[in-house]
């Protein structure tokens, strides 16, 4: 390449957004909760799903459960995300849909 071409192409490769293949940063998080709770939030286990749940109920069910002293699941899981991070991954779950078995990929609100 001629040193013209390379330039342009780093000034291609810095101009383009490159957030646009990255997936929500909540999803990243809450792809933890759904080893237990289901695939994007949807249950199909006895642990309730947490899709579409509303966002201040699970940040505040995470706040309650990060209280206990039990040694149980989930005062393990609450404790190992800071408040920022409960609430990004309540922001997201609030965002799936309900009860439907469809791919998480191409819902909205992303
Ligand atoms: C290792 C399995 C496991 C993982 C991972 C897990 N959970 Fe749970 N979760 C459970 C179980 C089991 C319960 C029900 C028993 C309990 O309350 O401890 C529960 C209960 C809950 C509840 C309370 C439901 C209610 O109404 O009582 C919420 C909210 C919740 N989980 C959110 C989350 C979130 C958010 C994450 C991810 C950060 C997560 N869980 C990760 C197993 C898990």
């Amino acid at each position: 390449m001629r040193p013209t071409a390379i330039a342009l192409a780093l000034l291609l490769g810095s101009a383009l957004p490159c957030q646009a293949a990255e997936p929500p940063a909540g999803r990243l998080l809450a792809s933890q909760c759904f080893q237990c709770h289901g695939t994007n939030g949807i249950s199909v286990s006895g642990i309730e799903g947490l899709a579409g749940e509303s966002e201040n109920e699970i940040i505040e069910e995470m706040r309650e459960m990060r209280g206990e002293t039990a040694n149980d699941i989930m005062t393990a899981q609450a404790h190992g995300f800071t408040d920022a991070e409960v609430r990004l991954i309540a922001q997201y779950l609030a965002t799936l849909p309900k009860g439907s078995s469809a791919g998480g990929s191409d819902h909205e609100g992303d």
